[in-house]
């Protein structure tokens, strides 16, 4: 079977845990590695998870790099309120045995692209961008060698969820996220309006507890944990996974649909900071930048998470 080669830059975040999990369980996918940037929660923790993340999978072989600290311009907002202090909160995790690669992950994700052919590498961006922007300032000749950019981040449908307006990941990097959203290379953004159409059941994260072991237990305790914040904000019928989507649209693009529109980054006001302004009905005339998707087939995105963690248990 050939492989995909993948990247994925990420604050974990109990769906930043269950993305890296279902990439790690899954034969199509070649992880080269995991880079980790500051959002959910400060930059220290989120290393410390992803090395715990790689652990649980038993895949301490993919190098772990720590990355910028803080957004490019603006001050760092984290979301402890819905991932708990550490990022990770739910399960009893012992400390990671395991140690972060050498260097800073954009200089890694810089040497990593530049050594690779054209097209030969895919990002899988599911925290705020500010590693990906950063990369892409400082060496500019890294955009051919990507495949393409599967992002999680954004909203236009379902509107914002850290502000009216703005999605986590976009609003706490906006100018990361212009510079992404700018630099031509082709972009599948996975926003809240597929998020939201994928929630998680009760009896769901059951079936992953039945899974035994550690990477059931923990697995659920992680999932049980962070979905009581969203259940409270929208209701009891589930909340949304986000993260896994740019995992799942690598491996079953047919799970999903949308079209492909302009959008561009508010960077300015501060009522509307982050806000991925989508042409949908193409007003603005511009070429299209990204690909937007809005509809899933929830039960086979929920299917394909389980079998590629029972691949992992
Ligand atoms: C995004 O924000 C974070 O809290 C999640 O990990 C996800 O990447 C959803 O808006
Ligand atoms: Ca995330």
């Amino acid at each position: 079977m050939s492989t995909r080669k993948i990247i994925i830059d990420t604050d974990p975040g109990q769906d930043d845990a269950l993305a890296i999990l279902l990439a790690l369980g899954s034969p199509e996918l070649e992880v080269l590695g995991i880079s980790c940037v500051a959002g959910n929660v400060p930059l220290h923790y989120t290393t410390r998870n992803a090395l715990l993340v790689a652990e649980l999978a038993r895949r301490s072989d993919v190098p772990v790099f720590a990355g910028c600290d803080r957004p490019m311009v603006r001050d760092l907002v984290t979301a402890e309120e819905v991932h708990g202090k550490t990022g990770l909160d739910g399960p009893d995790w012992d400390e990671p045995t395991s140690s972060l690669a050498p260097g800073h992950a954009v200089d890694w994700l810089i040497e990593t692209l530049m050594a690779a052919d054209d097209g030969e590498i895919t990002l899988c961006p599911i925290g705020p961008l500010t590693n990906i922007g950063m990369a892409l300032v400082r060496e500019p000749r890294i955009k051919p060698k990507i495949a393409e950019i599967v992002s999680m981040g954004g909203g236009y449908f379902v509107g914002g969820n850290i502000t009216p307006a703005a999605e986590f990941n976009i609003y706490v990097d906006p100018h990361a996220a212009h510079t992404v959203y700018s630099s031509g290379i082709p972009l599948v953004a996975m926003p809240l309006d597929v998020t939201h159409k994928a929630l998680m059941r009760d009896e769901w994260i059951q079936s992953v507890r039945d899974l035994g072991g550690d990477l059931g237990n923990k697995t659920a305790d992680m999932l049980s944990f962070y979905e009581r914040y969203d259940l409270e904000r929208y209701g009891d019928f589930g909340g949304p996974l986000h993260d896994p989507a740019t995992i799942a649209w690598l491996l079953k693009p047919e799970l999903y649909g949308g079209k492909d529109v302009y959008v561009q980054i508010e960077t300015h006001s501060e009522v509307t900071m982050g806000m991925t302004v989508v042409d949908y009905w193409h007003k603005l005339g511009q070429a299209p930048n990204c690909r937007w998707i809005h509809e899933v087939d929830a039960d086979g995105f929920f299917a394909l998470l389980s079998e590629r963690l029972a691949n992992l248990a």
